[in-house]
């Protein structure tokens, strides 16, 4: 495996993905918690250094460990992972702009051109030069002993050099990223030659996982909180796997679920996977605290405190349970690194149930850490979830409670649910469900009045919602055809007694947001 150092550049994990996608197993360490003793015990094939935000010419910046040098593995430094190489290895570093040309802060697209033949840069400068990405206020001033220069840019004389005999090779640009056209052949290169056959894949991983979390958990209990979504359903079938009967999951039901979910997610883990599945069904409870609330936060309030409550009070009915599993992913571990107070790092992590573990004397197990959210996926079908399942779009905690702008009632709730299950069930019937996000029905705090039959109607509003995204962070509106706007509207009203309107929603995000609360 190859161990990625990160000094906290923005976009080490890209870094992993370039490998990942090569079939080749990484992990990105933090440079604060990669010592000699990590080395030995993490014996990696290859190291990579990431960029980073800090300055070389600083006092106390970050550094690998010494012995990372003498471990006879290629390494490659990229950026401040350059700086850092040269600087250790006897070269030279310096801040900001220099007279006399031969070098200057870059950012953004240069050009690279070759000045020797170089095995990392096989299939490189095919047309006499390459476009790179170049983020850095620092330069390399004089090479380290051993080191030739392999390419060069106007503003960095020293953009590829590498030392051959060592293995040791030193990029100032970052060929992770997109605007680096011909990046990844870099890294197939250096993995190449660091002797990896990419061979590395989902089935493998799950071996290891499995041996893991088998190695981390014993024989002490471990619970799990199924949400029905991916990351907590791929978490709890893999944790399933490695200790059995050991596993027990907490399905919180709070009365918010779509058509059917609760018996699909229950009915799929318990009768089709044989997991200790608790359905922990609990609507009376949030719909009565919710009684006559109609404001968004304050409702988001209520569900997450119940959510809690009630997790705890399942979970300490399991006798022994010593560990709690989440489906965290790799996005969410390393959210940010902070080198303001010097070489001290703090790595933020995202908690599911925030503060549950520490509250209730729980350790973590975290299987899905190192993956991001495809290969979750991918390891969800290795491990036998039905497609259709892993596939699901994403769906917010607080439930159908967030698709019910103003105050919730039994009723309006109950109607949502029947207008959503005709609404996917056309999505699906028409092909389109994976190419859109996120799709959903909204029911408006409005009647309005409609004519059926030879009838008056005053019966609800509903929105129609489906969006392309990336991560949720920014959407656009699906373009639907008329015609299955139309016939979705027409099944609806048919189809869903209480509502007699269908409107869509064509609000991008910004300025809208996915969800209408
Ligand atoms: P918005 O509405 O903020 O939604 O554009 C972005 C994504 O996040 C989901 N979402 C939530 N998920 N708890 C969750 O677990 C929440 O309170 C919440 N609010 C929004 C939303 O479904 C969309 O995928």
């Amino acid at each position: 495996r190859l161990l990625i150092i990160d000094f906290g550049s923005q976009v080490t994990q890209l870094i992993a993905r370039r490998l990942r996608e090569l079939n080749v197993y990484c992990e990105i360490h933090p440079y604060n918690l990669v010592d000699d003793a990590f080395l030995r015990e993490f014996a990696p094939k290859a190291v990579i250094f990431s960029g980073g935000p800090d300055s070389v010419t600083r006092q106390g910046s970050p550094r690998p460990p010494a012995g990372v040098f003498s471990m006879g593995v290629p390494i490659l430094g990229i950026c401040y992972g350059q700086q850092v190489m040269m600087e250790e290895l006897g070269g030279k570093v310096m801040g900001g702009k220099i007279t006399g040309g031969g070098g200057t802060a870059e950012f953004g697209r240069a050009f690279v051109e070759p000045s020797g033949d170089l095995n990392l840069l096989e299939g490189w400068f095919e047309n006499g030069k390459e476009q790179v990405w170049m983020s850095h206020g620092d330069h390399v001033s004089r090479i380290a002993p051993g080191f030739e220069v392999y390419g060069t840019s106007p503003n960095a004389p020293y953009a590829i050099t590498a030392d051959p005999a060592r293995h040791f090779y030193a990029v100032q640009f970052h060929p992770e990223v997109h605007h680096t056209p011909n990046g990844a052949r870099l890294y197939e290169n250096f993995v190449r030659l660091a002797g990896f056959s990419g061979d590395w894949t989902m089935s493998a991983y799950r071996e290891e996982a499995v041996a893991a979390i088998r190695a981390q958990v014993g024989d002490a209990k471990v619970i799990c909180g199924l949400s029905g979504g991916v990351d907590s359903s791929v978490a709890a079938a893999l944790i399933h796997e490695a200790v059995g009967d050991q596993l027990t999951c907490v399905f919180v039901d709070h009365g918010l679920l779509r058509k059917n979910e609760a018996e699909e997610v229950v009915g799929m883990f318990r009768d089709n996977m044989n997991l200790h599945v608790i359905h922990a069904d609990e609507a009376e409870l949030f719909l009565g605290e919710l009684d006559g609330q109609s404001d968004p936060e304050t409702k988001r309030k209520i569900i997450g405190r119940l959510f809690i409550d009630v997790f705890q009070k399942y979970a300490n009915e399991i006798e022994g349970a010593a560990f709690l599993a989440q489906g965290t992913l790799y996005p969410d571990v390393i959210e940010s690194v902070s080198f303001s107070g010097g070489p001290s790092v703090t790595i933020k992590s995202h908690h599911n149930v925030g503060g549950l573990p520490e509250k209730m004397g729980l350790k973590l197990v975290e299987p899905l850490r190192e993956l991001f959210k495809d290969e979750v996926r991918a390891l969800g079908r290795e491990l036998g979830l039905p497609s259709h399942f892993i596939g699901r779009h994403p769906f917010p905690g607080p439930g159908l409670a967030i698709r019910c702008p103003g105050e919730i009632t039994r009723e309006k709730l109950d109607i949502l649910r029947e207008a959503d299950a005709v609404y996917i069930d056309q999505i699906r019937k028409h092909g389109l469900y994976d190419e859109i996000w996120q799709a959903f029905c909204a029911i408006l705090p409005v009647r309005t009045v409609g004519v059926m039959g030879d009838g008056r109607t005053y019966d609800f509003a509903c929105a129609l919602r489906a969006v392309t995204s990336v991560d949720g962070m920014t959407a656009d509106y699906y373009p639907f055809s008329h015609e299955f706007l139309g016939e979705t509207a027409t099944r609806i009203i048919n189809e869903v007694p209480g509502i007699n309107r269908v409107t869509y929603d064509i609000t991008s995000k910004p300025p809208g947001t996915i969800e209408w609360e």
